[in-house]
């Protein structure tokens, strides 16, 4: 999968970035170790402040995703996150996601989990980087939404203190709170919250105690100009705990469970979705609903579910391949399975896989000096004053043969190895997704990898 497609990407991405003056500039594999190494060169010309949009793929329901921080940013807000900071955000989400894996739902799970961070740091949410820009209401009024994989209820501040454009239910013709008693009111289960004034209330708790309360209602969401979803059901968030006052308007939830627009949406788009997530913050990617009309140039593996936690999609990981040799990781070590995340950042592997594949990576970078850790990431490089420099290829391979080669913006963050060991249940973290175009084809129980889809 990588071959033509891929030479096709980098060669796309040099001309973009000499176009616009970008920093770094991956150039290509080099010719002579193809199968092995990944060169990034880096660039003589400054970083301009530019953002290139990727062009969606021409089937079903297209909106751009962009990072939230960055020139691509729809609200870019004043405060960017240093990568200490971001780690630490990343282990909050990462621990979220595996006490909900592992099916510990009581309250007690859901108080603050690491005392060690101080609360202005913000939230497990601070690692969901990625937003839409969608309409709701009629008039619609334009929302910036974070994407998350990882919850479903979607919600959006209908009391904002921070100026952000402020949806105002009354002002939608097409708006309806929920009665109590009504089948979505019903369906919130543990996200209900009572009842006010005869109105539906939801509550959703994150896994650092940060929550949002409010009335959950219906209205028309505009994807796109000509793609709608009317009586579209969410949150209208009067009151949320613990959120850093960012510039996003909302959340748009994307798992696998009743209340997500993914099920919303089944008869239209059947469960069927994918994104690219976009490798900087200078380029734009794109979230779509429906199926491609073109599935040969994907790579599939089967999509595992758990019952105990239907909004969580899981992928089979068998091995790893470094510098094109396999791990050969036992089959019990992975055999729970990974969930597979848009909001964790770094992809978190058993220990002892772990172990194998820093140990490996570090095997094929002998020839470089060693730099110290960075929060969790325990491998990382010194390339100071290298015009460019290459890393072992790294290629994640799935249940049915699935690989997924990954960028060289996919395998190292800050010069360090991309992954961090944990006890919990594998994650494929966001880091290594970037440049895919990941299909989550729910109703067939299908993923799917394209390379290349955004770069
Ligand atoms: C895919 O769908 C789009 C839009 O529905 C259509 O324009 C295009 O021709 C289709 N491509 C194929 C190969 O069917
Ligand atoms: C965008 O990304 C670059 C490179 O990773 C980083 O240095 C810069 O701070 C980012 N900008 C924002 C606003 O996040
Ligand atoms: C809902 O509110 C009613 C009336 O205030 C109260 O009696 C009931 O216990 C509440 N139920 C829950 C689940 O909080
Ligand atoms: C929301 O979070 C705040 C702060 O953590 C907490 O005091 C409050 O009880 C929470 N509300 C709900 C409904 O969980
Ligand atoms: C809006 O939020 C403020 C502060 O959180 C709260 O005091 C106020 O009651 C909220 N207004 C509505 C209409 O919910
Ligand atoms: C698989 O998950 C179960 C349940 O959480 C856990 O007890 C077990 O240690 C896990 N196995 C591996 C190999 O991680
Ligand atoms: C990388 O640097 C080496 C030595 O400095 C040089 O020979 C080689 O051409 C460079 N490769 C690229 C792709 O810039």
């Amino acid at each position: 999968m990588a071959g033509a497609q891929s030479k096709d990407r980098y060669a796309r991405k040099l001309l973009l970035l000499l176009l616009c003056g970008g920093y770094y500039s991956v150039v290509a594999r080099a010719a002579d170790d193809a199968r092995s190494y990944k060169v990034l060169a880096v660039g003589s010309l400054k970083a301009e402040v530019v953002c290139s949009v990727t062009p969606a793929p021409s089937s079903g329901a297209t909106v751009p995703l962009n990072h939230r921080h960055g020139p691509c940013s729809p609200a870019p807000s004043a405060k960017v996150p240093t990568i200490l900071e971001l780690l630490q955000h990343d282990q909050l989400r990462a621990k979220y996601i595996q006490r909900r894996w592992s099916g510990k739902k009581g309250t007690d799970d859901l108080q603050p989990l690491d005392l060690t961070l101080p609360t202005t740091l913000g939230t497990a949410l601070d690692t969901l980087e990625y937003v839409i820009t969608i309409g709701i209401g009629s008039p619609a009024v334009t929302q910036t939404m974070m994407i998350d994989t990882g919850s479903d209820v979607s919600w959006v501040r209908c009391n904002s203190t921070d100026g952000t454009t402020l949806f105002d239910p009354s002002k939608s013709t097409t708006y309806a709170p929920f009665s109590c008693s009504s089948a979505a009111c019903t369906q919130l289960g543990n996200n209900g919250n009572n009842c006010s004034n005869s109105q539906c209330q939801y509550m959703v708790q994150y896994g650092d105690g940060s929550n949002t309360t409010g009335t959950y209602g219906s209205d028309t969401l505009a994807l796109s100009a000509s793609d709608t979803v009317k009586g579209f059901q969410f949150g209208c968030s009067h009151h949320e705990e613990g959120f850093n006052r960012e510039k996003f308007d909302g959340l748009m939830g994307l798992g696998g469970d009743a209340q997500s627009l993914v099920s919303q949406t089944a008869a239209t788009y059947g469960k069927s979705f994918s994104y690219c997530l976009p490798p900087t913050n200078r380029t734009s990617g794109f979230l779509t609903f429906g199926a491609p009309n073109v599935t040969s140039a994907f790579v599939t593996t089967p999509m595992l579910r758990w019952p105990r936690v239907p909004t969580f999609y899981g992928v089979l990981l068998q091995d790893i391949s470094v510098g094109g040799t396999l791990l050969g990781i036992q089959p019990t070590v992975l055999s729970n399975g990974s969930v597979m995340d848009s909001g964790t950042i770094l992809t978190r592997l058993p220990r002892r896989a772990y172990s194998a594949l820093s140990s490996a990576f570090r095997s094929g970078m002998t020839r470089y000096p060693r730099a110290a850790p960075v929060g969790i990431l325990d491998t990382c490089y010194d390339f100071t004053g290298l015009r460019n420099f290459s890393v072992p290829t790294v290629e994640l391979v799935f249940d049915g043969g699935a690989v997924m080669d990954l960028d060289y913006d996919g395998i190292m963050i800050s010069d360090c190895l991309a992954f961090a060991a944990t006890s919990g249940v594998s994650i494929i973290g966001n880091v290594q997704q970037r440049t895919f175009e990941v299909l989550h084809d729910v109703g067939q129980g299908v993923f799917g990898f394209r390379s290349g889809a955004c770069s």
